[in-house]
C-alpha cells in the first residue's frame, strides 16, 4: 500500500512538473546558450557584442516602442495590449523582474512583447539598431537623489545621444518621473540639447498607461511630470 502510496506521489509530482513547462515554455536553444532558464518572450541575442536587427527582435515588421528599465511590468503590458500593431520591446536588468514580465506576457498571449535582461546604456549604446525606433519610453527612474550620484543619472548628453541615434525620423522619446528636482534637471539639460525639440503633451493626446511606479507615488499623494520629445536634427 505504501509502495503504490509513493507511485503515485511520484507520478502526480511528474504530471505536476509537466505542466509547470508547459504554462511557461522555454526557449530550448538560449537556455543552452545562457545555461539558465529562457522563456520564449525574452530576447537573447546570439551576440552580445554585434548590432542586433530588428529582425533578430521580432518576426514582423511593426513599429517597434522601446521601455528602459521596465520593472514588473505593468506598464508595457498595457501598451502592448492596446497596441497590437506594434512591437515592444522591456529592457531591465533584474532577472526576476525579467521573468515576471515573461510570465505575464505569455500568460496574456501577447506575441508582441520582448524583454532584454541588461544595462540600458550598453543596450542603446551597442546593441541595438540605429534609426529603427518609432518611441522610447523612460518612467520612473532612479533618481539617484544624492548630488555625488548624479552622475549616475540617465537623463544627459550621452544618454540622449543614444536615444536620439535609436529613433527613426519621426520618433519621439517620452520620460515621466516622480521625483521633483529631478524633473528639473532633466528638462533643463533637455533644453540644452539642439537634437530634440521638446512638445506639449496633454493627458488625452494619446493612451499612456500608468506603471506600477506612478500608480504606487499617486497614492501617497504625489504628481508626475512628463517630457514629450520630438526629433528634429537627424
Ligand atoms: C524605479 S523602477 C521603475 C520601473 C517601471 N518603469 C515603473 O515605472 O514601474 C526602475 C527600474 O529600472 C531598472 N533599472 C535601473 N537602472 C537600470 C539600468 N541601468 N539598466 C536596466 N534597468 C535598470 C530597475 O531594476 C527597476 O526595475
Amino acid at each position: 500500500m505504501i509502495f503504490v502510496g509513493l507511485i503515485y506521489g511520484l507520478c502526480l509530482s511528474a504530471v505536476k512538473h509537466t505542466a509547470m513547462k508547459t504554462t511557461f515554455p522555454i526557449d530550448e536553444a538560449a537556455t543552452k546558450q545562457l545555461g539558465r532558464e529562457v522563456y520564449t518572450n525574452e530576447f537573447v541575442p546570439q551576440d552580445y557584442f554585434a548590432e542586433q536587427s530588428l529582425s533578430d527582435l521580432f518576426e514582423r515588421e511593426a513599429p517597434t516602442e522601446i521601455d528602459l528599465g521596465c520593472g514588473d511590468g505593468s506598464f508595457l503590458m498595457q501598451l502592448a495590449q492596446q497596441y497590437p500593431e506594434r512591437n515592444f520591446l522591456g529592457v531591465e536588468r533584474l532577472m526576476g523582474r525579467v521573468k515576471k514580465v515573461c510570465k505575464k506576457a505569455y500568460r496574456a498571449e501577447l506575441t508582441n512583447v520582448k524583454v532584454l535582461r541588461l544595462e540600458t546604456l550598453y543596450t542603446i549604446g551597442w546593441l541595438l539598431p540605429k534609426n529603427a525606433f518609432s518611441r522610447i519610453h523612460l518612467i520612473c527612474p532612479d533618481p539617484w537623489p544624492k548630488e555625488k550620484h548624479h552622475k549616475n543619472r540617465l537623463m544627459q548628453e550621452p544618454f540622449f545621444d543614444a536615444v536620439h541615434a535609436l529613433l527613426d525620423d519621426e520618433g519621439e522619446f517620452l520620460f515621466r518621473t516622480d521625483h521633483e528636482e529631478y524633473y528639473d534637471w532633466s528638462a533643463e539639460r533637455m533644453a540644452a540639447y539642439s537634437k530634440f525639440a521638446t512638445t506639449p503633451w496633454k493627458e488625452d493626446d494619446f493612451f499612456y498607461p500608468k506603471s506600477d511606479f506612478q500608480l504606487q507615488w499617486e497614492a501617497e499623494g504625489k504628481s508626475l511630470q512628463n517630457l514629450r520629445c520630438r526629433k528634429v536634427e537627424k
